[in-house]
């Protein structure tokens, strides 16, 4: 159209400057387009004042140029130009501002020419257009905010109002339209997400300004081009599980997942840990597939109760997110309880009293809750307890008093057993020892002891040996025997007995005589060498047993006044009357100091007999005349000793009524001597009184002054049985014959009966019972002294 117009123009110039000189006038129509034929667009002849009547003859007609279409034509008949046929301004002047026909009128006869400018009209006959009805894009989901987008614009081949106006866009979340003159663009209001949308379509409509308005579409096609704008995200952003302590090694502990939004390598997640210490890194792995988190190492509650890691997961280009996964492990009952002995008091000493702790015991188990409440025991059987105190801390307390000389050692044995499940236990033995404290004195074997000893036995020699036990350790139970000081017969007992202080073998010191003492008593004592030492005595009995080792005594009569000592026998006696008797005593005992008489020599043998035991002497028939005045008998006492000992005696016997019949037997004693008797037995006799009376007056003197000599009164006291007669008569164990009631009587005579006097006085009395020392004996008369007893005693 451009080029037809554009040669039309050339056309008119051309025919314009050859033809100006016959040019009269212009004249100017103006014609919308696309008219229909016979269009009338004006009427020429009456417009150039011309006869329509002398076109004919004028052969008036139009001229265009060239081979070009006619789009007009004259009427002759009526002078109206009329359109030929359907102009289109769009196909004739295309875009141009003005489209103008130009022709020539020309009329003959005479020439005249008249320009005819046909203004062609726009009508909107054209809708604007799209080159294409779909226009493709593809749009970067990472494109920013303000991006712009061009879009080709639409076309219209209308001019001026009828060309595109305005477009408009089909509204939509991302873009809005930034449309001018000159440009169309999509302007990216709100970021594109392809996850959200991957296609978006939009309908972009021009318009024109025609009235009608028309109007072009295009659709246009918008894909949303993914940009790894999506890091994974984790399904939870803390995991949690729990995991048994103990748990084997590839034990599945918990599956962490991530999604990425994104395509292809964008969305390819892998897991790994964030950051983990190295040692957690040895106890789990995470596969970094599937996300799955394993047992790798040891899993110990006690070490560690819960574990919290990152994890991490990436997509292929590198975009990372994070959640946390708290392992909490629980606990398994696999730690027995250990028990520990704080502290101990050992050895324990055997005195303490029940209920004193002796230990501290504490009990510590690893794991938790249930699995570490521990119930502890003791065994059975031993006299100890424990007592719970704070916080699985026990006190080992004794239950009963301890002796060591009972149980010495204990192994107790503490139980302690959790109460997990199943339960676990341990136990612990203590021993415990008991010291010793010097809580048993010695103690003899036996009540008391006795030694025999024979008199006249040799010093040193063993009398018996005494043994005490000590049942407590070392030195408290070592014994030492000593003598408790005291006296015999006036004398320390350390010179009668020694004893093995170690042994406790006793020892005579010296040669013990039976008639001075036959029994004697000492105390031994067995002292423990503990501190303080404890002790105890022991009687010890010493009998000294009789040997004959003395001679039968004859008190009368007495041996050195044989021819004085006479006895009267009457004319009249009968045959058995007892005429006198010999009294002996022999100071051994019993077979020692039985003793037997016979008459070995006499002037009659068969005038007198002689008791076998008794030694009375009596007659054995009636006496004559005829027998003989004086009659003497040798008498021999002999004991019963192993060998007997024994003594002779002569007595006198005188046949008579009366002492003064018998003159010459003045004469055939020895005057002199008799005389001398007499005033022996005077003196003898106020001796005797004197010895009396003094008694009587240091008895009466101690009764006011006691205790100033108490030694000298006993042995004042002693002394006067022992002046008469031999100290023992008794044998030891009374079993002799002669041991009970044997009585003597001494005559002790001047050979008058008158001056006769009998001393009559027990062998009981005078001797001593067996189990009683000598020392007893004064005090039985001595009430007053039997306070000093005690003191005397031995
Ligand atoms: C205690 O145990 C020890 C060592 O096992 C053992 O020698 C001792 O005889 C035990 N004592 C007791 C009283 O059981
Ligand atoms: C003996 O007993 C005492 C307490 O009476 C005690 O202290 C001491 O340790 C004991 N000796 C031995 C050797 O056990
Ligand atoms: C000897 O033992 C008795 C009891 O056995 C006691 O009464 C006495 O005091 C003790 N004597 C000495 C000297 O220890």
């Amino acid at each position: 159209m451009e080029d037809k117009g554009f040669a039309v123009l050339r056309l008119i110039f051309c025919f314009a400057s050859v033809m100006l000189p016959f040019v009269y006038g212009d004249l100017s129509y103006s014609i919308p387009e696309e008219t229909k034929r016979n269009y009338i667009v004006g009427n020429i002849a009456k417009d150039l004042g011309i006869d329509s009547r002398s076109f004919f003859s004028r052969k008036a007609r139009l001229d265009f140029e060239g081979t070009r279409k006619r789009y007009c034509d004259i009427n002759m008949n009526t002078g109206d130009l009329i359109t030929l046929e359907r102009i289109d301004r769009e196909d004739l002047c295309g875009q141009k501002p003005s489209c103008v026909l130009k022709t020539d009128l020309v009329l003959e006869n005479p020439l005249e020419v008249h320009r005819l400018n046909l203004h062609i009209q726009d009508i909107n006959d054209n809708s604007p257009k799209f080159i294409d009805s779909l226009i493709e894009m593809e749009i970067r989901e990472s494109a920013d905010k303000g991006n712009r987008f061009s879009i080709e614009e639409a076309h219209d081949e209308d001019i001026g109002q009828n060309a595109v106006q305005r477009y408009s866009l089909q509204k939509n979340d991302n873009f809005i339209l930034s449309a001018d003159s000159n440009k169309v663009e999509l302007l990216l209001e709100n970021t594109l997400d392809r996850e959200k949308q991957k296609l978006i379509n939009l309908i972009l409509t021009a318009l024109d300004g025609g009235s009608p308005q028309r109007s072009g579409t295009v659709v246009i096609h918008i894909t949303v081009l993914d940009a790894n704008d999506n890091a994974p995200v984790f399904s939870q952003s803390v995991y949690k599980a729990t995991l048994p302590e103990n748990s084997p090694p590839d034990t599945v502990v918990i599956t962490v997942s991530a999604a990425d939004a994104d395509e292809g390598i964008n969305g390819d997640v892998t897991y790994d840990f964030g950051h983990v210490s190295n040692n957690d890194l040895s106890i789990f792995s995470i596969d970094p597939k599937s996300g799955e988190i394993r047992v790798t190492g040891v899993i110990d509650f006690e070490e560690r109760n819960s574990f919290e890691m990152r994890v991490k997961a990436k997509d292929g280009l590198g975009l990372t997110s994070y959640a946390k996964v708290i392992i909490a492990v629980t606990d398994i009952n696999d730690n027995a309880p250990v028990i520990y002995l704080k502290s101990l008091s050992n050895p324990i000493p055997e005195n303490i009293s029940p209920g004193t702790e002796v230990g501290i015991i504490n009990i510590q188990d690893t794991d938790s809750e249930n699995n570490k409440q521990v119930r502890c025991s003791i065994q059975q059987g031993v006299p100890f307890k424990l007592v719970p105190s704070i916080k699985n801390y026990y006190s080992l307390v004794t239950t009963e008093q301890l002796d060591r000389e009972l149980v010495s050692d204990y192994n107790v044995t503490i139980t302690a057993t959790d109460e997990g499940s199943p339960p676990l236990s341990s136990s612990k033995t203590v021993q415990l020892s008991v010291a010793d404290i010097n809580d048993n004195p010695p103690v003899f074997e036996e009540q008391s002891y006795s030694a025999y000893v024979t008199e006249n036995n040799k010093p040193g020699s063993t009398l018996c040996s005494v043994t005490a036990r000590d049942p407590d350790w070392r030195q408290n139970g070592t014994v030492i025997y000593s003598l408790l000081p005291g006296e015999v017969n006036g004398a320390p007992v350390s010179s009668y007995l020694s004893i093995n202080g170690d042994t406790g073998v006793i020892h005579a010191v010296r040669s013990f005589d039976y008639e001075q003492f036959r029994s004697f008593k000492v105390h031994v004592m067995a002292r423990d060498n503990g501190s303080p030492p404890l002790s105890s005595n022991v009687t010890v009995s010493v009998f000294v047993s009789d040997v004959n080792d003395n001679s039968p005594q004859i008190l009368y009569p007495t041996p050195e006044g044989n021819s004085f000592m006479t006895e009267l026998v009457p004319k009249a006696a009968h045959g058995g009357s007892l005429v006198s008797k010999v009294i002996a005593v022999d100071a051994d005992s019993g077979q020692n100091a039985w003793l037997s008489y016979q008459i070995v020599k006499s002037t009659d043998p068969g005038l007198f007999t002689i008791g076998l035991h008794s030694g009375e002497i009596r007659t054995q028939r009636d006496i004559s005349e005829s027998d003989n005045m004086k009659q003497n008998l040798i008498v021999s006492v002999k004991d019963n000793g192993q060998p007997p000992l024994s003594a002779t005696c002569a007595m006198y016997l005188l046949i008579s009524d009366n002492l003064a019949e018998v003159p010459e037997l003045k004469d055939i004693s020895y005057d002199e001597k008799n005389s001398k008797l007499t005033s022996y037995l005077i003196i003898a006799l106020v001796s005797v009184s004197t010895v009396f009376l003094t008694f009587i007056i240091i008895v009466m003197g101690v009764r006011f002054c006691r205790r100033r000599k108490p030694r000298l009164l006993f042995d004042g006291a002693v002394a006067i049985p022992s002046a008469y007669l031999p100290p023992n008569y008794s044998d030891v164990d009374g079993t002799g014959t002669l041991r009970s009631t044997y009585n003597y009587d001494a005559y002790l005579t001047t050979g008058s009966r008158t001056s006769d006097f009998k001393f009559v006085t027990s062998y009981n009395d005078n001797t001593l019972p067996a189990d009683q020392t000598l020392r007893k004996s004064p005090s039985d008369f001595a009430d007053p002294f039997e306070d000093l007893e005690a003191t005397a005693e031995v």
